[in-house]
């Protein structure tokens, strides 16, 4: 398992994504409330990236692109013209540091 802390918790603006490079993967996290998510950080329709985009005021997340509609949370494509979820990561916090298991992969 390959853990990697990539910031404070308190480094993370509510509800902004943040682009990572970890281990060879592009990966976004977000922060939702006390919640972290972590997805791949390039839309499942045409790879558009979602860094520093920020939430929808539901928690979802649309991309810039054309307006896919993600749940960061699971991944799941809601609306928009891709129904290929993102791929979503394991995050976590320990102690006030924000860390990533690329091994949680769902996809
Ligand atoms: S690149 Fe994200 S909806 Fe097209």
């Amino acid at each position: 398992m390959s853990k990697t802390a990539v910031g404070k918790v308190g480094e993370f603006e509510e509800g902004l994504v943040y682009g990572f490079m970890v281990d060879g993967a592009d990966v976004a996290i977000v922060r939702r409330g006390e919640d972290f998510f972590a997805f791949r950080n390039l839309c499942t329709h045409s790879a558009y990236s979602f860094d520093r985009l920020c939430l929808n005021p539901d928690g979802n997340l649309t991309c810039v692109g054309h307006f896919a509609v993600f749940d960061v949370a699971t991944g799941e494509a809601l609306t928009g013209p891709t129904s290929a979820p993102l791929p979503t990561y394991k995050v976590g916090v320990e102690g006030d540091e924000v860390v990533l298991e690329l091994e949680g992969a769902s996809a």
